[in-house]
């Protein structure tokens, strides 16, 4: 398959990583990028076109699969949101068969915003993560989902027994590995160990998370610092000196952990992370939503930590990573009003593509290059574009949904607006 139009290319000669754009055409060969030319257009092409912007799938680092259906929960903040919105809401995964219909759901809206990779939680259900993860390989994406784990603090319906949660994860992890080379040829689906947070998990079955991934090489997720209460519930079950320090102490920090939010880390819990090589997963949407606070995304990366974004559907309210893209652009500049500078757009752009692909330890995703994932985003906007002032800004400013023409998947065109 041949795409045309101004393609958005790696740029890595400034002090920030970025993306440049430029007039060109790819091909696609078996589910990989197999040529990249800059130049004009050719004769012919399958698709894109003179004024339509190509770019690599975006890639969604944090969200959860049931919670597209509570979106909008307003006014409550994380604690009581989880009790009234949340677990009510997850605890109809009780049911595989909804579980599956539901990812079918959320799987077409993902592709319909150009999103063609991501990182997200299941529920604490063992049958309906299988069958998540069932329907995210079939339909190509390339994902990695998790079984929720929690042993406390949660409505019955929530609650489960520790060995129980450990021994379920680690058939997944069997059946869903990390590495690819323990994977059928082509499959890109993976799974998580995914404590959902201190508060929810005992120390033993933290622990046994640790080893449990330890021992698989797995990827990690779970949420960090998001509210003040939260540290506070989490310093009296879990004691000190640090939220941070409760995941160290279990052994779950490693360069495959995803720590969602972020927001109140003292410098010590900053340096913990950087050491590690865990990943601060910035998710602005749902820290404005659920007024949790703003994450300083520009400290933690001069104190060296490694970040990426994510919507945190359904706490974010988003499905959209270029909008999520341009609320992190905000979000940088509210927590320095006047002071430092936001990140790019082409910054921003990069870090749902390349930047979030980087983050995951994925180097053949999220770019437009020879040999990477033809993992793909045809975006045709209605405005001249191509002559503003800063072209990449105003698709990302004035971005609209009915843009997104196609989303290629792994070689294959999987949402078409015209179908
Ligand atoms: N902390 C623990 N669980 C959740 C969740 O589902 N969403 C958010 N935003 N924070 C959490
Ligand atoms: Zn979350």
């Amino acid at each position: 398959m041949i795409i045309a139009g101004t393609l958005l290319l790696p740029d890595t000669d400034g002090e920030r990583p970025g993306v440049r754009l430029a007039e060109g055409w790819l091909r696609t060969d078996a589910g990989r990028i197999v040529e990249v030319h800059e130049g004009g257009l050719p004769a012919s092409f399958d698709l894109g076109g003179d004024g339509h912007l190509i770019s690599p799938g975006f890639i969604d680092t944090h969200m959860h699969i049931p919670q597209f259906d509570l979106v909008g929960a307003h006014g409550m903040s994380l604690l009581d949101w989880l009790d009234q919105v949340t677990f009510p809401n997850e605890a109809r995964w009780a049911d595989p068969d909804y579980a599956l219909s539901m990812t079918e759901r959320v799987i077409d809206q993902l592709l319909s915003v150009g999103t063609t990779s991501f990182v997200g939680y299941a529920t604490v259900h063992h049958e309906a993560t299988k069958r998540a993860l069932g329907c995210c390989s079939r339909r190509g994406l390339r994902a990695v989902v998790g079984q929720v784990l929690i042993d406390q603090e949660a409505p019955d319906s929530m609650l489960r027994d520790a060995d129980a949660c450990i021994t379920e994860t680690e058939s997944l992890l069997n059946d869903w590995p990390a590495q690819p080379e323990q994977r059928t040829q082509g499959n890109r689906v993976s799974t998580a160990v995914t404590p959902r947070f201190a508060i929810t998990c005992s120390e033993g079955l933290l622990k046994a998370a640790g080893d449990l991934a330890r021992k698989h090489d797995a990827y990690i997720q779970t949420h960090l610092a998001e509210m003040r209460p939260e540290l506070e519930a989490v310093a009296k079950l879990h004691g000190g000196p640090d939220y941070t320090s409760v995941y160290h102490r279990a052994g779950l920090l490693s360069a495959r952990t995803l720590l969602g939010h972020c927001i109140y880390l003292n410098d010590s819990e900053r340096r913990l992370i950087a050491e590690t090589g865990s990943v601060a997963a910035h998710c602005p949407t749902a820290n404005s939503f659920l007024r949790s606070g703003t994450m300083n995304r520009e400290k933690l990366i001069d104190d060296g930590v490694t970040i990426s974004l994510g919507s945190d559907i359904g706490g974010g309210y988003e499905r959209s990573m270029i909008r999520v893209g341009r609320s992190m652009i905000e979000a940088t500049f509210n927590a320095h009003p006047g002071g430092v500078p936001s990140p790019s757009i082409a910054e921003a752009w990069w870090q749902i593509t390349a930047g979030n692909a980087d983050a995951m330890g994925w180097p053949d995703t999220g770019r437009i290059q020879e040999n990477a994932e033809a993992d793909l985003v045809v975006i045709n906007p209605d405005i001249p574009w191509q002559t503003a002032h800063n072209p990449l800004g105003m698709v990302m400013f004035a971005y609209d949904d009915r843009w997104v023409r196609a989303t290629v998947v792994n070689g294959e065109v999987s949402h078409s607006a015209n179908s």
